[in-house]
């Protein structure tokens, strides 16, 4: 067996140390699972591998809580064994996904910053059991997170039970990066102490009953972290769009030099967008935001960044070996806090972060779908898009102009799902420029959306659709043609392009 001896305090704990097998059989079926883990970072898997086993041989489901998406030990092979009945609250996973789209499971798309509340509260019925992974335990029962905090300190502190993974693959220099903060809930809630985003306000480790815990397993199985999609031509021109809209609000005093707080969402495209700004002229950034993607260490190594907090590592593998080969340093820098922290909305209007994340489509008039293709298949989830986006400072929303090799035009006259409102997005960015719709109306929004943002293949059909949409409304507040608005998504599925 692994020997994590130097990792758990305390002889009463060491004596719970035991096999992977062994802690899954403390599984139930039925039972409310919750679990480490945030963009494939820090969540458990070599229990939840013998569970899928044991589910193999013997069938049952259990409703999966996680913080956000988790690896394919876990989302994925309990899916592969139909282990799953209720998944909460975001995911990645192929297999998952699938199964969520063939109504296999049912899947609830929970803002990131609710959960933990929620859970608390019991909308969803009592925890059963926790599993989460640890670098290390204290002889207080104290656990020390790894790559991710999530919404483990609300499983543990809510579970009945806890299981302890320790990962010998994450360096035990992690210790000391978290900051463990759990507010109290209304009507006893206290201002959350945090005014600038290096603010320590909690604990290092998540305090733990250690009666609660019921089996320590060693495991040596690494992170499995999506790759990201190389920076291409588009991408660096989107940065390039937004260095150049904030170097023009610096100008006019609507922004600082050293801008404000950044948050960038999760994905390829908004990657490339904060890697962009590592050649750009701003120095001393700060980041608050959810996950610490590649790009971000991009930041951090070209000396721009004084301080980076966020909920979860979510490197591509090149990218955590990076992180791995230079932890010292990105420590320095770097604190990691529970996702009710890192994307607290009363946070995020505080500190007058500048929030940039991606959609899947937008609409002329301003609306965002980020989480369903075409309409009816769900992607990933919302995350934490909404808890910023509707709290920022400045709201920005980037997507290519065009997907799926130009058939589809990524703005549309209405958008097939809406996460994000009219109301909530004041900048548009595609690699064609940006659109900044503040102090516009509809009418006026959607004619720069389209002049600024659209494909040039689209942007006529956009204009036409617009002024015939005026014309049959007698200039309504916002004209839309209902018969017409979602043809466009229609023509798509019936052709396989929503070119004419
Ligand atoms: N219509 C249909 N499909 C589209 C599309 C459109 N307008 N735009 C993109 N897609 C498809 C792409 O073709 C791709 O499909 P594939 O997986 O079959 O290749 C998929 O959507 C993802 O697109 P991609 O360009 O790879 O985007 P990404 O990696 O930058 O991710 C989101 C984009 C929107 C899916 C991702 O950012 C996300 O899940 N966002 C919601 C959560 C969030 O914002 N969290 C951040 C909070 S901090």
């Amino acid at each position: 067996m692994i020997n994590i001896d130097d990792r758990v305090m305390g002889e009463a704990l060491k004596a719970k140390i035991t096999t992977a097998e062994k802690a899954a059989e403390l599984i139930n079926p039925g039972d409310k699972v919750g679990v480490s883990g945030f963009t494939p970072s820090g969540y458990p898997k070599a229990v939840p591998l013998a569970l899928a086993k044991r589910m193999e041989s013997n069938p049952f489901q259990i409703d999966l809580f996680t913080g956000a998406s988790v690896g394919d030990e876990l989302d994925g092979a309990l899916t592969r064994v139909n282990g799953i009945r209720n998944r909460y609250p975001y995911q990645t996973n192929k297999d998952l996904r699938k199964s969520i789209n063939d109504g296999k499971v049912h899947y609830n798309d929970v803002h990131l910053s609710h959960l933990a509340q929620q859970i608390r509260y019991g909308f969803f019925g009592d925890i059963d059991i926790a599993i989460v992974e640890a670098a290390c335990i204290n002889a207080d029962g104290g656990i020390v997170p790894t790559t991710s905090v999530g919404c483990t300190p609300t499983y543990i502190s809510q579970a009945k039970k806890v299981i302890v993974e320790v990962n010998v693959s994450q360096p035990l220099s992690l210790a000391g990066m978290h900051d463990i903060y759990e507010p109290l809930d209304p009507p006893h809630r206290q201002p959350i102490p945090l005014v600038t985003p290096g603010d320590r306000i909690g604990t290092t480790y998540i305090p733990c009953d250690p009666e609660k815990i019921v089996a320590i397993v060693p495991c040596d199985i690494t992170d499995k972290t999506r790759p990201l999609a190389p920076i291409d031509e588009d991408a660096h021109n989107m940065s390039l769009h937004l260095i150049e809209f904030f170097e023009n609000e610096i100008k006019h005093g609507r922004l600082p030099k050293n801008l404000l707080p950044l948050q960038s969402g999760v994905g390829s495209v908004a990657n490339a967008v904060i890697s962009g700004l590592a050649q750009g002229p701003f120095k001393d950034l700060s980041i608050y935001t959810e996950v610490i993607q590649d790009g971000m260490f991009d930041l951090i190594d070209a000396g721009k960044v004084t301080v980076c907090s966020g909920t979860a590592l979510s490197p591509s593998p090149d990218g955590l070996k990076r992180f791995y080969n230079n932890v010292d340093e990105y420590r320095k820098k770097i604190i990691l806090r529970p996702q009710e922290i890192s994307n607290n909305p009363g946070l995020a209007r505080r500190l007058g972060v500048i929030a940039m994340n991606t959609a899947i489509e937008f609409d002329i008039f301003g609306n965002v779908n980020s989480t369903h293709i075409v309409g009816s298949k769900m992607m990933n989830g919302i995350g934490g898009s909404g808890d910023f986006a509707r709290n920022a400072y400045i709201s920005i929303f980037c997507t290519n102009s065009v997907a799926k090799n130009g058939d589809i035009s990524s703005i549309v006259p209405f958008c097939s799902h809406i996460d994000h409102t009219e109301h909530d997005v004041l900048v548009f960015c595609t690699e064609r420029g940006v659109a900044d719709v503040r102090g516009l109306d509809p009418i006026e929004r959607a004619r720069v959306i389209i002049k600024n943002c659209a494909h040039p293949d689209y942007q006529p059909m956009l204009e036409d659709y617009l002024e015939r949409a005026i014309v049959a409304t007698k200039h309504a507040h916002t004209p839309i043609l209902l018969d017409e608005a979602l043809s466009w998504h229609k023509r798509f599925q019936e052709t396989g392009s929503m070119k004419k």
